[in-house]
């Protein structure tokens, strides 16, 4: 176990990197020491903005990995970066936190994974909403057999992301963006495979746009993913992210003893129920990043590093939501049912 703080890097200075800076910096056992920019003066006022008197302001990746107090590196760049920032950080031999989409195609997804086993290194992937209170209260549920066995699994991830964002001008570039699920949705299919604990088999999806595209997308804005899971289970995700309403994120599960929609649950096991209850509890429902648990993720990260543990969120984890949300695409091209664990496609 490392016996001082351990120091960690921080790659970008957008919207979310100041988020993850204040959970690290809240974390006892961890000190923001690197800020990776484009440009120096902006990683130094960043690290000014946060009080960061120790942080080394970076232009180049290479000259935060050479550094030994780095211990930690965390992805907060545009989506095609994260793979091969995340392989060259694990090959120095750093644990990482990596921003979702952690790649925008299978040669890079399967690259990032294998480069984390062969170092050895921790990794967590900011599926944030697996430390949301709802999600945490449904696992609690599902645990205790409320449910009893599942048959179904629905997600929906509803948003308009539009020139409110920061990242905007990017995102909407197929390039960078990589399609609806990738940018966004990918936080649906992650919950659904979070509650149903199994392996999904099949994926069949149909996807568009709306025939205006107001917000300017140069891939499809909008998608429904159907999914087989080995256990059985059915899963749905809507996704949008040009929604003209506000940020919706909707959970429905059910079992053959109960059902979840979002925060209210009707459960056979409570002889007498009559309607559904609802739980009062921090709902998944803002796309506002300084309200998503990241103290309670990095706080796991550090845990799995400093207990030697792997995490339930690690890369390795990762692989399977971003196969599913690759094979809904190529459904929605193709027309076609796909196996996501078939045979990859290497472009
Ligand atoms: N888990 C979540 O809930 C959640 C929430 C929000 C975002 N995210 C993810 O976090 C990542 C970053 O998102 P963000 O919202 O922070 O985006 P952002 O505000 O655009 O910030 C990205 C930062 O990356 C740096 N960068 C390096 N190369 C770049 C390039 N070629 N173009 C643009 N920026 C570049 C920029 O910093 P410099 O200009 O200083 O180089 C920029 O500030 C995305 O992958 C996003 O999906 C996840």
């Amino acid at each position: 176990m490392i016996d001082r703080k351990m120091g960690v890097a921080v790659l970008g200075t957008g919207w979310v990197a100041g988020e993850h800076i204040k959970a690290f910096q809240k974390n006892p056992h961890t000190e923001v020491v690197a800020i990776l920019s484009r440009d120096r003066a902006r990683a130094e006022a960043v690290a000014g903005q946060h009080g960061l008197t120790r942080c080394f302001a970076a232009t180049d990746l290479d000259e935060i990995l050479q550094r030994e107090e780095v211990d930690i590196v965390t992805i907060c760049t545009p989506h095609h970066l994260h793979a091969p920032q995340g392989i060259a950080a694990a090959s120095a031999g750093k644990h990482i936190c990596v921003e979702k989409p952690i790649a925008l195609n299978y040669r890079d997804l399967l690259a990032l994974d294998s480069a984390i086993a062969q170092a050895r290194v921790k990794s967590v992937v900011s599926f944030v909403l697996r430390w949301n209170p709802l999600f945490k209260t449904i696992k609690a549920m599902l645990a205790d057999g409320l449910l009893g066995q599942l048959y179904y699994a629905g997600v929906d991830y509803l948003s308009g992301i539009g020139d409110w964002y920061t990242g905007y001008a990017w995102m909407r570039r197929k390039e960078y963006g990589g399609s609806n699920l990738l940018s966004a949705g990918c936080h649906a299919v992650d919950a659904a495979r979070w509650f149903v604990q199994s392996r999904v088999t099949e994926v069949f999806a149909m996807a568009n746009t709306s025939a205006r595209n107001r917000l300017g997308y140069d891939y499809d804005t909008n998608s429904v993913t159907l999914m087989r899971f080995a256990s059985g289970v059915l899963g749905k995700i809507g996704c949008s992210i040009e929604s003209a309403h506000p940020y919706f994120f909707n959970i429905l599960l059910q079992g053959d003893e109960g059902s979840v929609r979002n925060n209210e649950v009707f459960s056979k096991r409570w002889p007498g129920q009559t309607s559904w209850a609802a739980i009062p509890t921090i709902l998944p429902d803002t796309a506002e990043v300084s309200h998503h648990p990241f103290v309670d993720q990095m706080a796991h990260l550090v845990d799995c590093i400093r207990h030697d543990t792997e995490s339930h969120c690690s890369v390795r984890d990762a692989v399977e939501t971003h196969r599913i949300c690759l094979a809904s695409e190529r459904s929605a091209g193709s027309g076609q049912p796909v196996d996501p664990w078939g045979e990859l496609d290497e472009t």
